[in-house]
């Protein structure tokens, strides 16, 4: 059964998110491991799925005011497409209306873009823009709480 909690950034199952949030998001694409992410800051909370004490799966809500920011989504290469990005997803955007947050806001590789739609973000950025340490392609997008999808 796979488990959604939201951990401290001090949490002994974040060094396993380290290691996932390398090897899905950083590695295929020939990246230089990099850990200097300051998952102390207050502003960000941690959204683990765990299944038999394994991290599967990871997501990053980050709030400044009334905006959240996600970022880091990734799901094990073995446990991709059985709805566990899904599921953190919708937990990331119940969060956001129990924290009142105007907007969630999101870099998604354009890749994945399909993948947020499906779940109310809405793309707002025109064109495709390289973004981050991989420089692929992304586009921004949009999830309104209480509104759901919006243009
Ligand atoms: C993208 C990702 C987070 C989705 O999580 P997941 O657990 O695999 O997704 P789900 O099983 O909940 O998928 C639900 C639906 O989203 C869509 N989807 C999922 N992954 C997709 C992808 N990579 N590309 C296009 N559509 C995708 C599919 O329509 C899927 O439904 P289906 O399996 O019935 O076709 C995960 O595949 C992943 O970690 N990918 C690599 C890293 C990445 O791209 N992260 C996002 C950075 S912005």
């Amino acid at each position: 059964m796979t488990q959604y909690r939201w951990v401290a950034h001090d949490d002994p199952i974040m060094q396993q998110v380290l290691d996932l949030r390398f090897d899905v998001l950083m590695a295929p694409f020939g990246v230089t491991r990099d850990d200097d992410w300051d998952d102390a800051d207050p502003a960000s909370l941690h959204l683990v799925a765990v299944e038999d004490g394994r991290a599967v799966g990871y997501a990053r809500l980050i709030i400044h005011g009334g905006e959240g920011q996600v970022r880091q989504v990734a799901v094990a290469f073995d446990r991709q497409r059985s709805g566990i990005g899904s599921r953190l997803m919708r937990e990331v955007c119940a969060k956001a209306v129990d924290c009142g947050l105007d907007v969630v806001y999101l870099h998604a590789r354009h890749t994945a873009e399909s993948f947020y739609t499906r779940l109310g973000f809405v793309r707002v950025s025109e064109e495709a823009f390289p973004f981050g340490r991989t420089g692929m392609p992304h586009v921004r997008m949009e999830y309104r709480p209480g509104i759901g999808a919006t243009s």
